[in-house]
């Protein structure tokens, strides 16, 4: 009989995708749901998922070993936030204000505002502040449930100011149980100084800031926006064409404000995503799809947008691209850091049901990042990241929109956060 470690009973439901690779069309919302379940691990990884009944016939529980009572909860695989602007300095609640009054997001970002204010406090952040902001962000993502991030660069925009900001992801990473999945954002937009000379800022990142964002290993992916106010398509094909040959992996933020052709050109790349893409063509939307470009919907910065468009939840998923939800956490065009209220969008917005919104942010999100065989789903042999949700059911997920439940993260097979714990977070 197999010696597990841990072991946590008391589940009421558990839900998962299952497999090592996205899910796709009627595939997307089929979860395993397992009542009165149990899951047991040993080291690292799960050894058991099952019938709470079945638990002690399969497993022994180590006499040092811990057990975990979900008192009723709901088990999920941890979130895995596909998509998230994570090192930066200074909020921009000003702006906020600015555009409940009328002014738009494109009218701010055109006028020097917008992302190029985040620039400028990022910039003047020293490297020791922004690892504190970013680990202060982490301790925040593990108690919303989320195990894994992305989160990209793209408010240095100058060579050292760009490695600032991935050193910070690094520094702060290091020993955290919230595994970061770092990005390379040079081509966010255009900053100041090459306002009048752009074409040499596009041969700077190509020539000097992505060879040295490579060359010490800083990012797995390279991103660029595509918009009027960022790059043309041309500009951002030639930087993600570098990055690629560098050996890095191709993300695009496309169509978020037009249909600027942005989906093509991330089909065109082979691109692991295309995001956003509340403008995107029926073509560029079937470019994907025979691509395997992931689309990932960015539903909570939609709405934060106040945009008329939707995220195109079921054009995607009648398509067949593999759908994923993230929160595309930012101060600009979302500042809310929760997987959780992303899910709310994704289902009341974008019109996901909750067992897709489940694969999206879980299965799917981790086949983005490249990591479907190791995590997304509560599955034997996967690493054992998983959350306890203070809830009956999954649907209470969506259900009772307005705030999180998390009472429990594993990471790794140990417990990392317990909600009311007088030391919140555990294990570091
Ligand atoms: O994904 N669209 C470009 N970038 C971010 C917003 C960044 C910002 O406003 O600071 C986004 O929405
Ligand atoms: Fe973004």
């Amino acid at each position: 009989m197999i010696e597990a470690d841990l072991a946590i009973v008391g589940i009421a439901e558990l839900a998962t995708p299952t497999g090592k690779s996205a899910r796709t069309g009627s595939e997307l919302g089929r979860l395993q749901v397992i009542q009165d379940a149990a899951v047991a691990c040993r080291g690292e990884e799960i050894i058991f998922v099952g019938s709470r009944r079945d638990l002690t016939q399969a497993v022994r529980l180590d006499p040092r070993g811990m057990t975990i009572d979900a008192a009723g909860g709901t088990v999920l695989p941890g979130f895995v936030d596909a998509h998230t602007h994570l090192p930066f300095a200074g909020w921009r609640e000003r702006e906020f204000d600015e555009r409940l009054r009328g002014t738009t997001y494109s009218e701010i970002a055109a006028r020097g505002g917008g992302i190029l204010s985040t620039v400028s406090q990022t910039r003047a952040a020293t490297a020791e502040q922004l690892r504190e902001l970013v680990r202060g962000r982490l301790d925040d993502l593990l108690k919303l449930g989320t195990t894994t991030v992305e989160a990209k660069s793209g408010y240095g925009l100058s060579l050292a100011d760009e490695l600032k900001q991935l050193n910070a992801l690094r520094d702060a990473g290091r020993g955290h149980p919230v595994e970061i999945v770092p990005t390379f954002l040079g081509a966010h937009t255009v900053p100041n100084e090459y306002r009048p000379r752009r074409e040499e800022y596009v041969k700077l990142l190509i020539d000097r800031v992505v060879p040295e964002v490579a060359r010490h290993g800083l990012a797995e992916y390279a991103d660029a926006f595509v918009d009027a106010n960022a790059f043309s398509l041309d500009e951002a094909r030639r930087v993600l064409t570098a990055a690629r040959e560098h050996g890095l992996g191709v993300r695009l933020h496309a169509d978020q404000l037009a249909d600027d052709g942005g989906a093509m050109l991330a089909a065109e790349l082979g691109a692991a995503s295309a995001d956003h893409l509340e403008f995107s063509s029926e073509a560029g939307i079937e470019a994907l799809a025979r691509a395997g470009t992931c689309g990932v919907l960015l539903p909570a910065a939609t709405f934060f947008l106040m945009m008329e468009a939707r995220p195109p939840g079921r054009k995607l998923v009648e398509a067949g691209v593999p759908v994923v939800v993230a929160t595309d956490f930012n101060p600009g065009s979302c500042p809310a850091d929760s997987m959780g209220a992303a899910l709310w969008f994704a289902c009341l917005s974008a019109r996901l049901t909750v067992d897709e919104a489940i694969t999206a942010s879980t299965l799917n999100a981790a086949h983005t990042l490249g990591r479907a065989d190791r995590i997304g789903s509560v599955e034997r042999g996967k690493r054992a990241n998983l959350v306890v949700h203070r809830m009956p059911n999954r649907y209470h997920l969506v259900y009772r929109f307005g705030r999180p439940r998390v009472a429990q993260v594993i990471v790794g097979g140990k417990l990392a956060y317990q909600s009311g714990a007088r030391s919140s977070t555990l294990n570091l």
